[in-house]
């Protein structure tokens, strides 16, 4: 990666004692200013304090960008919406491993390596068969994503470029083998496997709902919507879950392993899960005439409910991906035959009151893209379990990207935050017959 920072200024700290202290400051391409405080404990003697990273950027990274205000989302420079609308989630994952949109022959090539990378090895089966019948698919994606590191020993060398490159095509293009599997694994179906002249999108949908004893035909109008999915997903910049994925690799460690990093961290309800929540607070909801009462327990500073799928730490705008998900589920119920889905008017309803309300106005909350993902994906045949295992699908390239990008950064280091220290002084430890 070639560093693109650019010195712009200085900053001058002057600590309690009235010593000063200059640092540097640089630009990125644009967004805010960074102060370098990398010398500034070996000069000063203190460390900063940034407990959830809400002021430090972490790395230089060249591949999303993110203006919360302004509600734009930039995978390599392209808008969110004209890539959702226009390209396809293969042509995404190109853009945002090599940083430019492939031509014809780039596309084919990069499509066929995807493609032809997709079935599992024979005996990972047995490995899927080890889980409890009733294990999460979480679960099961978590503990499979790191087992690859078990099955393929040839593309675990970080250091020889080649390897990273066929590690992250097999990632990849494992990943719907795997979410479909952990799928099928919980509800005690056999699994399917993948087909070759499918698209990405299709494979999956068939691998996910195709059964041996009919035919499958995918629906393209929802196979196109998964696409969009996959590419409203693929990337957030440093999120909680790639940041875990980049501190696991920042020790040299195995990318299948560091990728499983990631799917734990994404598991939790304030990272992936937060579109199961969006559900499930509307079907609690249930008819448009109740909105009022939980508008008014959503603004009630005793009452710890919060509106799901609403405010962001982020975007204090519309979040762009969220108007994407917005038309992508009126497609899919209009495919589905569910459009008159009360739990679709009771969405349209409480986003309409929502953001003409002074408390949400004045707060910034706008709906997110688990607003509507919720609803999307349940309308699509998936069960709640699942959705955060497509998200983990949809990632997996994102994280794959930024692996690769701190591992070609010649500033990278192994991360090592430091603490402020709370606990006990020094002491001397008393024997057990005085204690
Ligand atoms: N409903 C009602 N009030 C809210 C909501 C909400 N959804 N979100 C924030 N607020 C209020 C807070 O109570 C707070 O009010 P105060 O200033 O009177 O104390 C104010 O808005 C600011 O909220 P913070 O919690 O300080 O904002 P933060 O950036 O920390 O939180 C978060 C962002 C966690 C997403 C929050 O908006 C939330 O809990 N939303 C609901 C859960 C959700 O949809 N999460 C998905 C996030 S998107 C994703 O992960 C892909």
């Amino acid at each position: 990666m070639e560093i693109k920072i650019k010195k712009s200024g200085s900053a001058k700290l002057t600590m309690h004692d009235g010593k000063d202290f200059e640092l540097p400051m640089y630009s990125g391409a644009v967004g805010p200013d960074v102060i370098d405080i990398r010398t500034l404990y070996r000069d000063s003697g203190a460390f900063t304090f940034d407990p959830g990273f809400t002021s430090t950027a972490s790395c230089e990274s060249q591949i999303t960008y993110i203006d919360g205000n302004a509600g734009t989302l930039l995978y390599r420079g392209y808008p969110i919406d004209q890539l959702a609308e226009k390209s396809t989630f293969l042509e995404v994952s190109y853009l945002l491993l090599n940083g430019e949109l492939p031509n014809k022959d780039q596309l084919e090539d990069f499509t066929h390596s995807v493609t032809y990378h997709t079935m599992l090895h024979a005996q990972f089966d047995a490995f899927f068969n080890g889980f409890r019948r009733d294990a999460h698919p979480m679960a099961i994606v978590c503990g499979a994503v790191g087992a690859l590191s078990a099955f393929y020993h040839d593309s675990t060398d970080i250091n020889d470029p080649h390897q990273r490159k066929v590690a992250s095509l097999r990632m990849i293009a494992k990943m719907p083998t795997i979410a479909a599997r952990a799928y099928k694994f919980s509800i005690g179906q056999p699994f399917v496997d993948p087909r070759n002249e499918l698209s990405y999108a299709e494979n999956f949908l068939r691998m996910c709902f195709a059964v041996p004893c009919e035919d499958y035909e995918v629906n393209k109008v929802l196979a196109r919507a998964m696409d969009k999915i996959f590419i409203l997903h693929a990337d957030h910049e440093q999120n909680a879950s790639t940041s875990t994925v980049r501190l696991a690799g920042s020790s040299g460690a195995n990318p299948f392993a560091c990728i499983a990093a990631g799917v734990a961290c994404l598991w939790g309800p304030a990272h992936g899960g937060a579109n199961e929540a969006a559900l499930n607070m509307l079907t609690e909801i249930g008819s448009v005439d109740r909105i009022p009462e939980y508008l008014a327990k959503a603004k009630d500073r005793n009452d710890p409910f919060r509106l799901m799928g609403f405010g962001h730490r982020v975007y204090k705008n519309y979040d762009p991906r969220a108007k994407v998900m917005q038309e992508t589920c009126h497609e899919v119920l209009a495919v589905t035959g569910q459009k008159d889905d009360p739990i679709l008017q009771v969405a349209m309803e409480l986003e309409r009151i929502a953001l003409s309300d002074p408390y949400f106005i004045e707060k910034k909350l706008y709906p997110n893209i688990d607003f509507y993902s919720g609803i999307t994906l349940k309308a699509m045949g998936f069960p709640t379990t699942m959705f955060t295992v497509l998200f983990a699908l949809a990632r997996t390239v994102g994280w794959i990207a930024q692996w690769s990008e701190m591992l070609s950064d010649p500033s990278q280091k192994i991360g090592r935050p430091r603490q402020v220290y709370t606990g006990a002084p020094e002491r001397d430890y008393v024997d057990l017959s005085q204690r």
